[in-house]
């Protein structure tokens, strides 16, 4: 006999008045005299079910009984409208099938420290906060490569194992590969992505990406996924339109699809709302003189020097300037990768932006033009320190039939921790890799 339930939590509403099968687990258990409440969670949803002594047999209700908190069962019983009942429906229970009786549950109904919590993140997931939380991270997910499809861009897979750096050389996770030496974990999918971009035009890359940073701030991890689209003949400017559209696109969709999780997670929807294009461009030159005029605002704050690379603090305070994400382009080239264009009007800058979310969770995207001439880009390499035969494959796409062409890398997590509200990133990804966290 198949153990599948004959319906699911959230679509209850289609069963009104029939009697189905759920199957799940038990999210918490009350009982009073000869009742007995249990909440159960399918994936789906949470749905009361009520045990009434008189109306099951002695099996059934001494099976309610042994329920135990994340116990597994399946329960059969008439869906019942109950407007007093969270979500709108209920369940009188006529069986229980126990699949197994769960020993003390690790995570109870209290506050738990988050240390402990990380330790068991492999039940940690199951808790309604963070199921409301991965909830929106996947459809963030669903939402940026739909998007894309439905604009005609071209999922393009690039490799996780790589011969050489893309983003610096200074975080680069290392293995040893057979007999070829040295193998580096992908730091972005960009290189290989454009190679995709000369043959279909627009492409995407979405997948693991890793840096070996020893930070240790609530927007770092070591492991990350990130989106990064991929557009021929695009430039800086049009790939700022593209962006905001991009991030506009994905928080409406959110909004959306996913009340019910941002109401879980007592998100307040209103700056999401005001996520609509244009977003505000301001330069890097523009940044500075901002953050000298009112560094004192944001703790940590303090004046930069030209040259000097915006830190958490400054990203903190130019958001809180605006009522939806920034876009701060044109940094210093020094301070950026080597394959960024260089403005033509000013070639110490680069034709780059970063984009802020509002409420101080930091830079959400990063992207640029890129230099499409051969000759530049060697001279950019070697500049950078970087070993030419490596990058010869990369300076090909600039031999023939070079383009000017832009793109930019969203980082999922970043991106989830902004729009569901969540102050850390360690919980907006199933098991963060970090400085000091490998387990579970
Ligand atoms: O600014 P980054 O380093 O840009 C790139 O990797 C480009 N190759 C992207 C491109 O143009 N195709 O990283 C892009 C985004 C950041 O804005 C951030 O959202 C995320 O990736 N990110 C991280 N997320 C979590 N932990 C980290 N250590 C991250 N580093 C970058
Ligand atoms: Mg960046």
């Amino acid at each position: 006999m198949s153990l599948l339930p004959t319906a699911t939590i959230s679509d209850i509403a289609r069963h009104n008045g029939q009697t189905v099968t759920l199957a799940g687990w038990v999210a918490h258990k009350t009982e009073k005299g000869k009742l007995v409440f249990i909440r159960l969670r399918d994936g789906s949803g949470v749905i009361q079910c009520v045990v009434f002594r008189k109306n099951v047999s002695e099996e059934t209700f001494t099976a309610a009984q042994r329920l135990t908190l994340e116990s597994s069962c399946r329960i059969t019983g008439a869906v019942r409208a109950d407007e007093r009942a969270p979500g709108g429906f209920e369940l009188d229970v006529g069986g229980i099938d126990i699949i197994q009786i769960s020993p003390e549950y690790p995570i109870q109904p209290k506050e738990h420290g988050v240390e402990f919590l990380m330790e068991n993140r492999h039940l940690w997931v199951r808790s309604s906060k963070q199921h409301a939380l991965l909830r929106i991270r996947a459809e963030i997910i669903a939402a940026a490569q739909e998007w894309l499809n439905a604009q005609g861009f071209v999922r393009f897979d690039t490799p996780i194992l790589t011969p050489c750096a893309a983003e610096g050389t200074t975080n680069l996770f290392a293995t040893p590969y057979f007999d070829l030496g040295t193998a580096y974990l992908g730091q972005t999918g960009q290189l290989y992505v454009e190679a995709g971009m000369m043959s279909f035009g627009k492409v995407y890359c979405f997948g693991p990406t890793f840096r070996a940073e020893k930070s240790k701030t609530r927007r770092h991890l070591t492991e990350f996924w990130m989106i990064e689209p991929e557009v021929a003949f695009a430039r800086h400017d049009d790939n700022l339109a593209l962006q905001e559209q991009f991030v506009s696109a994905i928080v409406q969709r959110v909004l959306e699809r996913r009340a019910d999780d941002l109401a879980t997670l007592e998100r307040d929807t209103k700056p999401l709302e005001r996520c609509m294009p244009p977003f505000p461009r301001i330069t890097y030159d523009e940044a500075l003189r901002l953050i000298a005029e009112r560094y004192t605002e944001v703790e940590g704050c303090a004046p930069l020097e030209w040259g000097e690379d915006l830190g958490a603090p400054h990203e903190t305070l130019i958001a809180s300037m605006f009522d939806r994400p920034v876009f701060v382009e044109r940094f210093p080239s020094a301070i950026k990768a080597f394959y960024m264009e260089p403005d033509p009007d000013r070639p110490e800058v680069a034709l780059c932006a970063d984009l802020l979310a509002p409420e101080g969770y930091g830079e959400i995207i990063g992207g640029s033009q890129r230099i499409h001439d051969a000759a530049l880009l060697e001279r950019r390499i070697r500049e950078y320190g970087l070993n030419l035969e490596d990058y010869q494959w990369y300076i090909d796409l600039r031999r023939y039939g070079s383009v000017p062409h832009s793109g930019f890398g969203m980082g999922i997590e970043r991106a989830t921790a902004w729009i569901a509200g969540t102050h850390h990133i360690r919980e907006t990804i199933p098991f963060p890799r970090m400085l000091y966290r490998m387990y579970p």
